[in-house]
């Protein structure tokens, strides 16, 4: 079954209506792979929208030598592999007129200042009134260089004084744990204010994750029964087929908790469990999501011993071809004790969810993509047709919501099969975005980048919140070191992930749903 959307033409409520001020926004690591791949489209792609005043400039900065043509190019070759519109020549030919570039050394004052000497140039030339908009496309290592950079060459405007802005956009991995996350708080916080700083979990530009706000906030239905109440409990899926891929050395410091819990997982979470901001704005959603994080119940050492799993892919055969384990993975350790899988059990003591448990999981090298929240309901509570049921208990009801990929959101219900005396059967109401919907749809990276310069902070992850969840996963870190090495590898690769992650959740009764 499935149901028709109906769209009526309306304001986006994520976007503000005016177009951005024009602005020069240097990429640090402009020749790197996140530039290459996001950035560089995203940008073309706001420049075809009319997103991008005509006078914006893109002023990229590395250690490469390039000259502004050689950057050009290699934007050119960007944006024809990675964009989600072929290239046009004349919107091309508009969009390269913005791009520059700035060879330097991040750790080099004598770099900095011939940026900033570019960038004045550009500004006077291109009627730029002075407006920054500096997005730090580097490994975490080269973040306090840049920012003393920045703060040394007098690059940041204080928020709120005068007619211009300067801004800072900063990828993730934010920090190792807690204590490195307050450091980089401060660090940044030296030069740029809270309001000023745009931390990116690029998960928030997803469609589909916006559109639990929608769904949960523009929906009388739903809020009445999302609560202890009706839900048994709500199982949150981040399960990738990929492994590493070239990034052994980053994931060997970092692992699934650092990499994918700490920052994609918790922002599904507290979207899901928050309660309705008083408006959607930066401030009020950021508060509402944070006071979930702030609920959760802390974990003991021995709640994380009970409550949590660890994985690590051993060899397999991931979508029909035969895959290394993680230990063969170059750059890895053969030894590696680092966990490609995570499950655990989260309880949020507030008066919504008292005592509704939170499954959480994510690993790689599974047998399937699919990011994905289902909420559970209770069963009905006294049962009419327990003679026609052949032995099998009625499932419960399930609402799930698709973030990737088959992008959507259904229900599961019960129905009486036509014609048999009281035959009952599950059936699934499904809306599924068209597939022209989300390809017209803007890339997380264009959506965020446009926020970035219209100064709406709503979808980045504000610092309380980046702390908080740090909190959580830390101590899930100090218990585990306190454990013996686990028993690694515990699952093949291609499959669901490790049986004691099936133990956890049946030990409750309940079960993972279907990968
Ligand atoms: N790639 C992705 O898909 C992705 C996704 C999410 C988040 N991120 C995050 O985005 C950031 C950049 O990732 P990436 O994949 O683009 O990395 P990358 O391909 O290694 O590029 C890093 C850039 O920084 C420069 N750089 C590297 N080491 C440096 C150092 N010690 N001092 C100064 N400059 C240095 C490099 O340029 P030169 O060598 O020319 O100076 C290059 O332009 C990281 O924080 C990463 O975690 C990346």
């Amino acid at each position: 079954m499935s149901a028709q959307a109906t769209t009526a033409a309306g304001p986006d409520m994520f976007r503000a209506e005016q177009a951005p001020e024009p602005c020069a926004i240097v990429i640090f690591g402009a020749s790197g792979d996140l530039t290459r791949r996001m950035l560089l489209p995203a940008l073309y792609n706001l420049s075809v929208d009319a997103q991008l005043p005509p006078q914006c400039a893109v002023v990229g900065f590395a250690r490469t030598e390039w000259s502004d043509e050689e950057f050009r190019e290699h934007a050119r070759a960007a944006v024809s592999e990675f964009s989600r519109r072929p290239i046009d020549s004349s919107a091309w030919d508009r969009f390269c007129q913005s791009l520059f570039y700035v060879p330097g050394d991040y750790d080099n004052m004598p770099s900095h200042a011939r940026l900033t000497e570019r960038l004045e140039r550009l500004e006077h030339e291109r009627g730029i009134p002075g407006n920054h908009l500096y997005h730090l496309a580097v490994p975490p290592s080269a973040f306090a260089s840049i920012i003393h950079g920045l703060g040394e060459g007098g690059h940041a405007v204080p928020h709120g004084e005068g007619a211009n802005w300067s801004r800072v956009i900063v990828e993730k991995p934010f920090g190792h744990d807690l204590e490195s996350s307050r450091e980089l708080n401060k660090l940044i916080h030296t030069v740029f204010p809270e309001d000023d700083v745009y931390r990116i979990d690029h998960y928030l530009g997803k469609e589909t994750v916006q559109n639990i706000l929608v769904f949960r906030f523009a929906n009388g239905i739903f809020e009445p029964i999302w609560n202890r109440r009706y839900v048994d409990h709500i199982q949150v899926t981040v399960a990738e087929s990929i492994g590493i891929e070239e990034r052994g050395g980053y994931y060997e410091e970092a692992g699934a908790l650092r990499d994918m819990l700490q920052n994609h997982l918790m922002q599904l979470l507290s979207l899901v469990a928050m309660e309705a901001p008083i408006a959607f704005n930066g401030r009020w959603v950021r508060d509402e999501k944070v006071k979930v994080l702030q609920a959760v119940r802390p974990l003991s050492t021995e709640d994380v011993w009970i409550s949590t799993v660890r994985g690590q892919y051993g060899p397999g055969v991931v979508g029909g071809r035969p895959v290394p384990g993680y230990r063969q993975e170059r750059d890895v350790r053969p030894t590696s004790a680092t966990e490609t899988y995570v499950a655990l059990k989260m309880y949020i003591d507030a008066w919504r969810w008292a005592d509704v448990p939170f499954y959480l999981r994510t690993g790689k090298r599974l047998k399937k993509r699919s990011t994905e929240i289902a909420i559970q309901f209770k069963r009905a509570p006294h049962l009419l047709f327990r003679e026609f049921l052949e032995g099998a208990p009625l499932a419960p009801n399930v609402l799930t919501m698709r973030i990737q990929p088959d992008e959507g959101i259904s229900l599961m219900f019960h129905t009486k099969v036509p014609g048999s005396p009281l035959k009952i059967r599950p059936m699934t109401m499904d809306f599924t975005y068209g597939a022209t919907d989300l390809a017209a749809a803007p890339t997380a990276y264009e959506t965020l980048l446009l926020d970035a310069m219209q100064g709406d902070a709503t979808l980045f992850a504000r610092s309380d919140e980046v702390e908080t969840a740090w909190g959580i996963v830390d101590s899930i870190l100090s218990a585990w070191a306190e454990l013996p090495p686990p028993a690694f590898p515990n699952y093949a690769a291609g499959t669901a992930g490790p049986e004691a992650a099936n133990k956890l959740i049946e030990a409750d009764g309940r079960r993972w749903r279907e990968l």
